[in-house]
Formats: structure tokens, C-alpha cells, sequence
């Protein structure tokens, strides 16, 4: 009989020691923001290897040093997506819709009739069905909106799920999960379906890093961030949750994913407005 050693893994035929699964967390928590504990090894082991065997690597120790290396970007990226999910749907956490509908838009698209700038940004939006909702609710709300100053930005860490989102292709099956009223939003052919033209023109997608300083000079409307941070420990979460308060607008509103909590110092700048919903109570500047 064998018996596993207590420091090693072993993920399809490669041996993922402590060692190199303290690295490889390391390595994710630096570049990423990812909080991987050793109860995650077997699952990084097995994803892992996989990607080993593929790029003929022979062990953990030199896909380390080429994800170290100059030119790793990509490997960095396909990193990141053997680490997280992209899982996500269109209308998930339908309550969050609920309120922006009701609440957030109405007074947003009177000031945007008056000329004002509205801007809304998906933060780690995945293949794109978050900010997709966003925009069907908007056209609902305001069917000429495309001739206001209005703009949805889309942005993830993974240039492969942005691509997906920029362009706007969806099986019948997820696109299925969008309510009867909103079908007129999509056209489907066969098996496949498109966003349509006039409601992708709200959207602009991205490449960011949240755990990097944001790129903008304005603020934002509103900011959907969720189940994102939950692959964050607690202060690289209450890092992004400060940033995104900072880049609200003074009332905009800051919406988190079902298993997220608010802390730290954007705590006290946030006022609850519903379930893992937030209004940005500070007045102006930097909080
Ligand atoms: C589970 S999906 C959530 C998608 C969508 N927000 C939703 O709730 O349906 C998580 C997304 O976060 C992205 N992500 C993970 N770490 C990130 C980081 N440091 N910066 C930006 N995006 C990140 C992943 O690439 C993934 O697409």
C-alpha cells in the first residue's frame, strides 16, 4: 500500500510539493490578488498539470520560472483563468437589476436628458452577460439612450473572457436565461445568438487588473463588482472596495456578489441600500 506523502500532491502524474505550491500562491496573491490556502493544493495540482502536460513542461519548477520570465503575459492570463471561474449568467442576482432599475437609472437618465454624463462599469464582468444586463435594462428605461452621454464599461483581468464580451456571441442556452421581456434585445440564429447592435454600442470592454490602481480620471455612476473579491483575502478586498468607493460619484452606487462583505475603511463612506447594494455617501474628493 502507498501512502501519500503529507507534502505532496499529485496532479496527473506531476509531484506538487509545499515548495512550489507556496510559490504558485505567491505568485497568484502578488500578480492577482488571489487568496489560495493549502486546502486549494489538490485543485491547483490537478488544474495544473493539465496545463504542464500541454506546454511540455516536465515539473512545477520550470513553469514557475517561465511564468517569472520576460514575455509571460499570456501564461499569466491562462494562469489566472486555471485558478478562478468565469462562471456567470445574465440577470444573476436579479434584485441587484431590481434596484438599479427602480432606484439608480430613473435619476440618472433625467440628468443625462440635461446633458449630464452617466457612467457604469462591470469590474471583472467575465464573458460579458453582467454588463449586457445592464444595457437592456437601460434601453427599457430609455429607449434612445445611445443619444445621451451615457456609457457602460466592461472590464476583466482575462483577455480571453473580454474578447468573448466584446464579441457579444452567446450560445441559446445562455442567452435562455434572459427573461420573455427582454428576448427583443438578442437575435438568435440556430444555436447561437447576438447582442444587438444598438445596445452594444452603450459597452466598451477592457483589460484590468482591480488589485492595480485604476486607470480613470472620472468617477462612476455606478459600479457592479461581483463575485470578484471573493477570490481576494480580506486586505487586498478591502483595497478594491476602498478604490471603488473612491471612484464613485457622491450618491452612486457600488453593488457586491452574494457571498462578499463590505469592510475596512470603505465601510464608513458606504451606506446599505439593500442586499450587498451601497450608496456612496461621501460628498466629493477622496474619502
Ligand atoms: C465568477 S466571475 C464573475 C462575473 C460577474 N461579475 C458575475 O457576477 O456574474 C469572476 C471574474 O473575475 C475575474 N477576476 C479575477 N481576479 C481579477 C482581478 N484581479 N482583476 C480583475 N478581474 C478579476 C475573473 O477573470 C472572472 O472573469
Amino acid at each position: 500500500m502507498t501512502i501519500a506523502s503529507p507534502i505532496e500532491t499529485r496532479g496527473d502524474g506531476f509531484t506538487l510539493s509545499d515548495q512550489d505550491f507556496e510559490s504558485i500562491a505567491e505568485f497568484a496573491h502578488k500578480h492577482f490578488g488571489l487568496a489560495m490556502s493549502s486546502s486549494k493544493k489538490p485543485l491547483v495540482s490537478s488544474r495544473l498539470a493539465r496545463r504542464l502536460r500541454k506546454l511540455n513542461f516536465t515539473d512545477f519548477k520550470s513553469y514557475l520560472q517561465e511564468l517569472n520570465g520576460p514575455n509571460a503575459d499570456s501564461e499569466r492570463s491562462e494562469l489566472l483563468s486555471l485558478l478562478t471561474t468565469n462562471v456567470t449568467q445574465f440577470f444573476r442576482e436579479p434584485h441587484h437589476f431590481d434596484t438599479l432599475r427602480n432606484d439608480v437609472l430613473p435619476p440618472l437618465l433625467e440628468r443625462a436628458r440635461r446633458g449630464d454624463r452617466v457612467r457604469l462599469w462591470s469590474a471583472g464582468c467575465s464573458n460579458g452577460q453582467e454588463p449586457y444586463t445592464i444595457a437592456m435594462v437601460l434601453k427599457e428605461l430609455c429607449p434612445d439612450v445611445e443619444k445621451l452621454d451615457v456609457k457602460i464599461l466592461g472590464t476583466d483581468i482575462d483577455p480571453v473572457v473580454v474578447r468573448k464580451a466584446s464579441a457579444a456571441r452567446y450560445s441559446a442556452e445562455e442567452l435562455s436565461q434572459i427573461p420573455r421581456e427582454y428576448s427583443a434585445y438578442y437575435t438568435l440564429q440556430g444555436q447561437e445568438g447576438t447582442i444587438r447592435e444598438d445596445l452594444r454600442g452603450l459597452l466598451t470592454f477592457g483589460v484590468l487588473n482591480l488589485i492595480e490602481p485604476f486607470p480613470f480620471k472620472g468617477k462612476f455612476d455606478a459600479i457592479f463588482c461581483r463575485n470578484v473579491a471573493i477570490y481576494f483575502d480580506t486586505p487586498t478586498q478591502q483595497k478594491v472596495w476602498h478604490a471603488f468607493q473612491r471612484s464613485l460619484n457622491p450618491g452612486g452606487y457600488l453593488f457586491i456578489g452574494h457571498s462578499e462583505r463590505m469592510s475596512g475603511p470603505a465601510a464608513a463612506a458606504l451606506q446599505t441600500a439593500g442586499i450587498t447594494t451601497y450608496v456612496n455617501s461621501h460628498a466629493g474628493g477622496n474619502a
